[in-house]
């Protein structure tokens, strides 16, 4: 498929998950291979008023193309500017997330509010096409509830206003992470538009995207949950789809030695004391599986400082060497 002039052949993306694929987690999937990767949502207000953290959050730099950043907001012409001003910092597609359910963002009528508000989507969509030169992409979710379910009338708006690419998470608002994706409708939805359509919603491995792929029809696949701590879920599901073979999970010492690079990276861009916070959750995600993981866990959330979080995660490196 192509966004723009970018030719993506059967592309799996990591998926912009907030207070995870920050540059940090980005560098790491693409250290191991991955691709296609997504920012952050970052709110269109905050970066309008150019809230230091939130252009931090904008640090792209070195990262390969295209680098997609997602924008959240409810307001068509400061998402358009804020559009911009992403560009400015080297964005080559610009995303509009309308599926957030985090009560907090909902409440002012940004993310998956905007399912309920469809000419407030389109305006949105349009302004920030009209705006900039660059691909224009949304990442939706099926709508409010089971009895409110637009993502057809949805998508056909956007497709109608110049979005260049579609991304479709199978839930509804109101089911936030629960239940099952239902993939029939990234199906439905696929069948309705012609730009290319991203299925979305329970890949956790490489297996489960075929599976989407042969169901639904759609021309890619997002991951979010299955990359946390399995960065290398990201190539194995790429290179499955590209060669029809499975290539082998990691052994405990890789993922241990890309955790510790991954703490590397953590704490050069966000300094000790943010880095080594981080980096907890992190290391737990890393450690599943791993024997005593629960006993690893608690020393883990222990950890003070950055030498004791290395001399964990070098200790299981060391115990299965
Ligand atoms: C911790 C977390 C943070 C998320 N943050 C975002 C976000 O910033 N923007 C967005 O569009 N979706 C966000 N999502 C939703 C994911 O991108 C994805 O649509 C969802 O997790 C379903 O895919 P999965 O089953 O592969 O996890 C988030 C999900 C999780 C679990």
């Amino acid at each position: 498929m192509k966004l723009g002039h970018y030719e993506l052949g059967v592309p799996v993306f990591l998926a912009p998950l907030a207070g995870v694929t920050d540059k940090a987690f980005r560098e790491t999937v693409c250290s191991v291979g991955g691709e296609y990767v997504w920012t952050e949502m970052i709110s269109d207000k905050a970066l309008t008023y150019q809230n230091s953290r939130t252009l931090k959050m904008l640090d792209l730099c070195g990262e390969p193309e295209p680098r997609i950043v997602q924008l959240f907001g409810t307001d068509p012409e400061t998402m358009a500017r804020a559009a911009l001003l992403a560009i400015d910092c080297s964005a080559n597609v610009i995303d509009i997330n309308m599926g957030c359910p985090a009560q907090k963002v909902v409440k002012n009528g940004e993310g998956s509010a905007l399912l309920k508000d469809l000419p407030r989507a389109q305006a949105i969509a349009s302004a920030v096409v009209r705006a900039v030169k660059v691909p224009v992409t949304v990442k939706i979710r099926l709508g409010w509830n089971d009895d409110e379910i637009v993502a057809i009338d949805l998508a056909r708006r956007l497709e109608c206003v110049g979005v260049n690419m579609l991304t479709v998470h199978a839930r509804t608002r109101e089911q936030f992470y629960s239940g099952h994706a239902d993939w029939d409708w990234i199906r439905r939805v696929k069948k309705e538009v012609s730009i290319p359509v991203i299925g979305n919603g329970d890949v956790f491995i490489p297996a489960d995207a075929g599976r989407l792929i042969e169901q639904t029809g759609c021309d890619g696949v997002m991951i979010g949950r299955g990359a946390l701590g399995n960065p290398w879920l990201i190539p194995r599901t790429q290179h499955l789809l590209k060669y029809g073979t499975l290539l082998s999970e990691p052994l405990i010492e890789e993922r241990m030695q890309v955790a510790l690079q991954h703490f590397d990276r953590l704490l050069r861009y966000k300094g000790e004391r943010i880095g080594l916070n981080e980096m907890r959750k992190h290391a737990v995600w890393y450690i599943k599986g791993v024997r005593k993981a629960a006993q690893l866990r608690d020393e883990i959330m222990q950890t003070r400082s950055p030498e004791e979080m290395r001399s964990v995660l070098s200790r299981i490196l060391q115990d299965v060497g």
